[in-house]
């Protein structure tokens, strides 16, 4: 059983803070867990290209732009389930996070049984 975390803020800060605490509570029923901080990730935008979808060049579930994502997209198939951290920022999720959601478009209808939680970190509250 592996959890695996996705940190969407850009600092180290209350958001990490979470999802540290929350994978080391998942830690103590003997979970695997692990920790991916999007802000030392190099992970460019989707280009909705969409030959992820249409299976262009028989690129069908796969992305063709060749950065960080690339070692992540097996994480995120590995594991058994996916917690998701954010600040809030303008009442939404930051903008690393909504980057790297749009990248899993290759992935996502793998990912659609899977457990996910989300932390969601704001000042004056939501
Ligand atoms: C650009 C920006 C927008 C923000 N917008 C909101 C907001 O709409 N509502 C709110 O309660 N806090 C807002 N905040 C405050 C952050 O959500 C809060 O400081 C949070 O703890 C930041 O998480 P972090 O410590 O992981 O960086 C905003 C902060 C920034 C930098």
């Amino acid at each position: 059983m592996k959890v695996i975390g996705i940190c969407g803020s850009p600092r180290k800060g209350n958001t990490e803070w979470m999802l540290r605490k929350l994978l080391d509570e998942v830690a103590k029923g003997g979970v695997e867990t692990e920790l991916i901080l999007l802000r030392k990730k190099h992970i460019k935008g989707c280009d909705g290209c969409s030959s992820c979808e249409t299976g262009g060049a028989n690129r069908k579930g796969v992305c063709r732009i060749e950065d960080d994502m690339q070692a992540i997209y097996p994480m995120l198939l590995e594991a058994d389930a996916i917690a998701f951290g954010t600040p809030v920022y303008f009442d939404m999720l930051s903008g690393l996070l909504k980057n790297f959601m749009d990248r899993t478009c290759p992935v996502w209808p793998k990912l659609e049984s899977k457990p996910v939680v989300g932390v969601a970190v704001a000042e004056a509250g939501i």
